[in-house]
């Protein structure tokens, strides 16, 4: 990708990330937090609707979800439940690709969210037009796509992976002598290369949420807490991969605290994960891996501005509101669901 384009697309993500915190400060802390939970639940019952959550949204929104029969997950799980639960209209906690995922997945049921300005860093970085060009003077290699993508970009890949099984499909797929486009995370491809050493080119977006994690940080917070455990999500720089007992999706995270015996963990991740994290290991302390080195500034703070946007409130109005409803053509349906299904088949087995 010539260095113009990285720029227009680094401008982008950061114009996106001025309104979210500008839409973020605008709102009120969350009050009458119970009232608003039993409002919700009434509306979600009264619309035969379920309530899908991922581990980044707010303790509040994830009580909800389970709370109600609704769902906590990473995206791929959130993806499974959506296609697999009964109800015909399914609300999305989330951001906006988590959405399309569910839509594309199951065209005949009704996808809301609580707002579609929840974007995400990775699914800006990758426009499809630009993305097809790269494709296309790479004919000869299979186009693997991570889920923070739009439909379009989903609809020109082969396979759509997400965090959690990306080493398993691209290790397949090396195993057959295939050459691999990866896009478009460069740290989860990097990492995803040095693992399993298949011939990948890389597409060269990022999370703005997790490359903010410092390895001096990490290793600060580990003298303080030598018994601690370091788990890292891999949309984080190699530095800070480097330092991990254990790289791995949100659900795999959430497991290590399960699996490992340290008393406690230092988490690069989004903060709201802790919700979850708290659940699997009561008694366990957990801290936020640093984001930032002495004096710096923080744009994220280990939560994502996106991710935030799925407030109560945004919630209370879901049923109400006529912007927010997910739309994806049926000629994108139609594409993007091969590579999607061959996702869910390739965990199925
Ligand atoms: P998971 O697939 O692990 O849920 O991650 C999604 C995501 O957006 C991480 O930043
Ligand atoms: Fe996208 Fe990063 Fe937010 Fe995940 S945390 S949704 S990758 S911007």
């Amino acid at each position: 990708m010539s260095s113009d384009l990285r720029r227009q697309q680094k401008q982008v993500v950061q114009e996106y990330l001025d309104r979210a915190i500008e839409l973020r400060d605008l709102h009120a802390p969350e009050q009458n937090t119970e009232a608003k939970q039993a409002l919700i639940e009434a509306a979600l019952k009264a619309h035969n609707a379920v309530l899908i959550a991922h581990y980044y949204t707010s303790p509040e929104v994830q009580a909800l979800a389970e709370a109600t029969g609704g769902f906590v997950g990473d995206s791929l799980e959130m993806a499974r439940f959506g296609k697999q639960n009964s109800a015909q209209t399914l609300i999305v906690a989330g951001v906006k690709f988590m959405g399309e995922t569910a839509k594309i997945l199951s065209p005949e049921k009704r996808v809301l969210m609580p707002t579609l300005e929840a974007t995400c860093s990775l699914d800006l970085g990758c426009p499809e037009d630009e993305f097809s060009a790269f494709c296309d003077a790479h004919p000869e290699r299979v186009v693997v796509v991570y889920a923070n993508t739009s439909a379009a970009v989903k609809a020109r890949a082969d396979w759509v992976v997400t965090s959690s099984i990306a080493l398993d499909v691209v290790d397949h797929l090396d195993k057959q002598g295939k050459k691999i486009i990866w896009a478009p995370d460069k740290h989860l491809g990097r990492y995803v290369q040095q693992k399993t050493g298949a011939d990948m080119l890389l597409w060269d977006a990022a999370c703005i949420v997790h490359e903010e994690f410092k390895a001096r940080g990490i290793l600060d917070l580990k003298k303080q807490h030598p018994e601690a455990a370091v788990l890292v999500h891999p949309e984080s720089p190699e530095s800070v991969v480097e330092l991990a007992d254990v790289v791995g999706s949100t659900s795999q995270l959430i497991n290590a605290t399960k699996t490992l015996p340290h008393p406690a963990f230092i988490v690069a991740t989004d903060q709201g994960i802790f919700y979850k994290m708290q659940q699997a290991c009561p008694g366990k302390s957990l801290y936020i891996a640093p984001t930032a080195g002495s004096g710096a500034t923080c744009r994220s703070c280990a939560n994502c501005p996106w991710m935030a946007m799925n407030e109560l409130d945004a919630l209370a109005t879901v049923f109400d509101k006529t912007d927010n409803e997910i739309k994806v053509s049926p000629q994108l349906v139609t594409k993007a669901l091969i590579p999607l299904e061959r996702m869910l088949q390739f965990t199925a087995k």
